[in-house]
């Protein structure tokens, strides 16, 4: 069974209610190593964009800085005391976003309906990463791009270590799992090309290693077969 069967044999029904780690995470000071990381996340930001997951609104102030004008910014995040934060979060910073209760599993938009997709620290999360990468391939455009910054399982010696541990951290942190095999997803899905990955220098174990990257929509049809 896949990584991603075996999490969701029990469906994607679950309540996502988590009051004390939303708080924790507007609370908690952000480490300043991650600002460069967010940046690279909505740079020149245009156009219809999807921000996946979008817990408390963080990456909301860095989208106004780095937006080109013409950004449409959609959000969904299905944690009511994340979402609620985010609302004032978008009312603060001034950024008009359509947020919506809604899961990366299922996501309420039509096909080929954005031009960026952006992940910020949320395939660790995802009860089902799988099917949410095919929703993403789905909503966006050919050609789109879709950018992530993530924390992943560790190639040596600490991969044991984060599997050791992710049952107790899935509760403490809001269901976040240290030991996802999150690149390996990304780059082996047949609808995409790799643009970009790059290791960070930031996060420490349990949460690292922290990758960034971008992949691009295939233009000819969602699994690279030409459709013309
Ligand atoms: C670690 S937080 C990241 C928040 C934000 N994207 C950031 O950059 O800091 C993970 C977020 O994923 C959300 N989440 C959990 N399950 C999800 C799902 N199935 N679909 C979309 N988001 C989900 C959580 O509610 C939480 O807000």
């Amino acid at each position: 069974m896949s990584e991603s069967t075996a999490e969701h044999a029990g469906g994607c029904d679950h309540e996502i209610s988590h009051p004390v780690f939303a708080a924790l995470y507007d609370l908690l000071p952000e480490p300043a190593q991650l600002r460069s990381h967010r940046e690279y996340l909505v740079q020149d930001l245009s156009g219809r964009t999807l921000d996946l997951g979008c817990g408390n609104g963080e990456l909301f102030p860095y989208a106004v800085d780095a937006s080109t004008g013409d950004l449409e910014y959609h959000a969904i995040e299905p944690d009511p005391h994340m979402r609620t934060r985010a609302e004032n979060n978008a009312r603060e910073t001034g950024l008009p976003v359509d947020l919506r209760d809604a899961r990366a599993e299922s996501l309420p938009y039509p096909d080929d309906a954005f031009d960026v997709v952006v992940a910020g620290v949320v395939f660790c999360t995802i009860q089902d990463p799988d099917a949410a990468l095919e929703e993403v391939a789905r909503v966006l455009k050919p050609g789109g791009e879709f950018r992530f910054l993530e924390h992943v399982r560790a190639d040596d010696w600490r991969a044991s270590g984060q599997d050791l541990l992710t049952p107790l951290w899935r509760r403490a942190a809001g269901g976040c799992h240290l030991n996802r095999h999150t690149i390996d997803r990304f780059v082996s899905h047949d609808a995409f090309g790799l643009e970009e990955i790059e290791r960070t220098g930031v996060g420490v174990f349990p949460a690292s290693p922290v990758v960034r990257g971008r992949l691009r929509r295939n233009r000819d049809g969602l699994f690279g077969v030409g459709t013309e």
